[in-house]
């Protein structure tokens, strides 16, 4: 009943971790049983070790966060041998390992996209828009051209599925998707955090050590459930929707727009165990509808356009 595919990738339920909300899972692997989800998302890796950007770095806000982390890392060198096998016991034998990569060149999504590949990966997500470093990054998730040759580099040097993570902070997604898909991606996932700022009018200062950060929950959720629809209604590939996920019916709600599998990110701040219940709460909400994810997945897409 929950299965779902994101490609050729079969998850056993459409749950997955947000990256950078939930660490590697070692974190949160004393709240629930994480081999129940359908996978987990690393924090973005990069090829050197990041300290990150100076504190403060998350601000909550009246229905969500601000962060600017700056994409802190120990970098691949460690990832691979201390992190990625506690993720691979974690998500045990049906659970999906995706690793999330971030680079400031294409040299760099390259090398880790070959390291990934033959350390063993499901799949790899490939961060093109985090809003909160200063590098080329940026033109990978603005400008179409940079997005498709980036990740057909990717795809260039792996034989695991790639996702393209897209950032909602451009004037038309539509435009960046259709690149990502014609960059050979597998899949989009769509939203990043939203830039945003909290001052601190008492001190005439921002909050965030950088000035500005990505905002994240509940506030984003319409935006995020708008751009998923109009990406499925433009794209052949699947993509798994993110933004503002904390209910079982949000989780639906992402589906009928046409998300094939869903991330589950800032509420796990408040709730570690969230995505654990949100899978037993799927199973309830569909078996009490009589139906499965799968028929459901673009459900409110014009007829023509569902990608059942
Ligand atoms: C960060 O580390 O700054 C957040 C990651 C992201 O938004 O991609």
């Amino acid at each position: 009943m929950l299965k779902t595919r994101l490609g050729e990738l079969t998850l056993t339920n459409p749950v997955l971790s947000a990256s950078g909300t939930f660490g590697s899972g070692w974190e949160g692997r004393g709240f629930s049983d994480l081999s129940r989800v359908g996978g987990l998302v690393s924090k973005t890796v990069t090829v050197k070790p990041r300290p990150g950007n100076p504190p403060p770095r998350i601000f909550e806000t009246p229905a969500g966060m601000l962060n600017s982390i700056g994409l802190e890392n120990r970098g691949a060198d460690v990832f691979i041998p201390e992190t990625l096998p506690k993720m691979k016991q974690l998500a045990g034998e049906h659970g999906r390992v995706i690793v999330n990569i971030g680079g400031e060149s294409i040299d760099d999504f390259v090398e880790l996209a070959e390291r990934f590949t033959t350390a063993g990966v499901d799949a790899l997500e490939v961060n093109l828009s985090c809003p909160n470093v200063q590098e080329g990054r940026l033109l990978f998730s603005t400008e179409p051209r940079m997005c498709e040759r980036a990740v057909a580099a990717v795809k260039a040097c792996t034989d695991v599925p790639v996702f393209a993570k897209l950032s909602p902070n451009v004037t038309d997604i539509v435009a960046i998707a259709k690149a990502a898909e014609q960059g050979g991606a597998d899949g989009l996932t769509a939203i990043n955090t939203l830039i945003g700022m909290a001052i601190d009018w008492r001190a005439r200062r921002p909050v965030l050590g950088r000035g500005i950060g990505g905002l994240s929950g509940p506030a984003i959720r319409p935006v995020a459930v708008r751009m998923v629809y109009e990406i499925c209604r433009n794209v052949k590939i699947p993509v798994i929707g993110v933004g503002g996920i904390a209910s079982a019916s949000d989780v639906l709600e992402f589906l009928c727009a046409g998300a094939a599998a869903v991330q589950v990110g800032t509420a796990q701040f408040a709730d570690p165990a969230l995505m654990v219940r949100l899978v037993a709460e799927l199973e309830t909400e569909l078996a009490a509808i009589g139906a499965t994810v799968e028929q459901l997945i673009g459900a409110a897409l014009p007829a023509t356009e569902a990608s059942a």
